[in-house]
């Protein structure tokens, strides 16, 4: 065979393997396929490897024409086996994309409803029977100052009743209040008689916590103030409270003694044999009325306290105050 045959079969093979190399790399589907297609084509036994080991049988100056040719085969083979494998790639993404695809019309298989905490449903409950009875909720402070917590409260500083009611003392003669009773004085400073107001909220005392005891807890104040209220409107009003949240079971009331009411009572309910002391209350003191500049000659009026634990441990029969302050689930979903 001549040199100039030589060459042009040469030429020919080249032709040859880059339409077969084109044809191969676009109808190729993976890209192991791809990885072995190039190796096939230009790794170091591939077939243009193969084509070029002839190139010794051809004139020196014939050498770079063909050597240009395979150069350029081979970055053009390259540049397409790049482009397919980005093109592969991206019908991978694709299809990744459509298997992950999230239908959000698919109907929920159902989320679990929250419930209310069983401290909380207690306290509605309360404000539900006494804004039945004609009562409206009233906030106040849970930082108090000494004044409300307990001087206008009739309980002076080396007063006795102070020692029940030990609590976190603030700078600025500041104080975490101890019951919900000082928002009786800031609503009766703030508004006009009639009062027929509750106050639901947290009050805090330095004491262990134990079963019945917690540092923090929840209480509900009651104050009604207008002309001839007297001792029968308190029972009445009581009575009916517990009748209502309770059902009917005996209730009892005893003589007690708070700074800023007179007379006093304690309230118990029959439960389960035994009598429990659910609330404290009595008339406000006339005292506490006229410091107030509220003529206690016209008009009197009666409060009351009680605590909101009690009374949902009552009701749920939960042994310990502390369950609810320590949100096991396991606990607050039976609610
Ligand atoms: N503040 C009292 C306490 O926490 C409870 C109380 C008793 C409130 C009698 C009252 C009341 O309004 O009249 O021990």
């Amino acid at each position: 065979m001549s040199e100039i045959q030589f060459l042009k079969q040469i030429e020919e093979e080249l032709q040859k393997l880059s339409e077969i190399a084109y044809k191969n790399i676009t109808d190729s589907k993976t890209n192991s396929e791809l990885e072995s297609l190039r190796v096939s084509l230009l790794g170091k036994k591939g077939k243009l490897s193969t084509i070029l080991r002839n190139m010794g049988k051809l004139k020196a100056e014939q050498r770079p024409i063909i050597g240009e040719k395979a150069n350029i085969l081979k970055m053009e083979l390259q540049e397409l086996i790049s482009q397919k494998k980005n093109k592969l790639k991206d019908i991978a993404l694709d299809q990744q994309i459509n298997n992950e695809k999230i239908d959000i019309t698919i109907p929920s298989l159902g989320t679990p409803t929250g419930n209310m905490h069983p401290l909380l449903s207690t306290q509605e409950e309360i404000i539900d029977i006494f804004c039945g009875l004609g009562y409206c909720v009233e906030n106040g402070p849970e930082i108090e100052t000494d004044f409300y917590n307990f001087e206008a409260l009739n309980i002076p500083k080396d007063h006795p009743a102070r020692d029940m009611q030990d609590t976190f003392y603030l700078p600025g003669n500041k104080l975490l209040r101890t019951h919900t009773s000082p928002v009786q004085i800031r609503y009766l400073e703030k508004n006009s008689i009639p009062v027929r107001i509750i106050s639901p909220g947290r009050v805090y005392r330095r004491d262990a916590v134990d079963a019945t005891h917690s540092p923090v807890f929840n209480q509900v104040e009651v104050l009604c103030i207008d002309e001839d209220i007297n001792f029968s409107h308190l029972r009445g009003t009581v009575l009916t409270f517990l009748k209502t949240f309770f059902g009917d079971i005996p209730v009892r009331f005893r003589a007690s003694y708070f700074p800023f009411t007179e007379p006093s009572a304690e309230v118990d309910v029959q439960w389960k044999g035994k009598w429990l002391e659910v609330m404290g209350c009595g008339m406000v003191d006339p005292m506490i009325l006229d410091r107030l500049g509220i003529d206690s000659e016209k008009y009197t009026g009666f409060a009351a306290g009680l605590g909101v634990e009690r009374f949902c441990m009552v009701r749920h029969q939960i042994d310990d105050i502390r369950r609810f302050y320590t949100n096991d689930l396991r606990f607050l979903e039976q609610f």
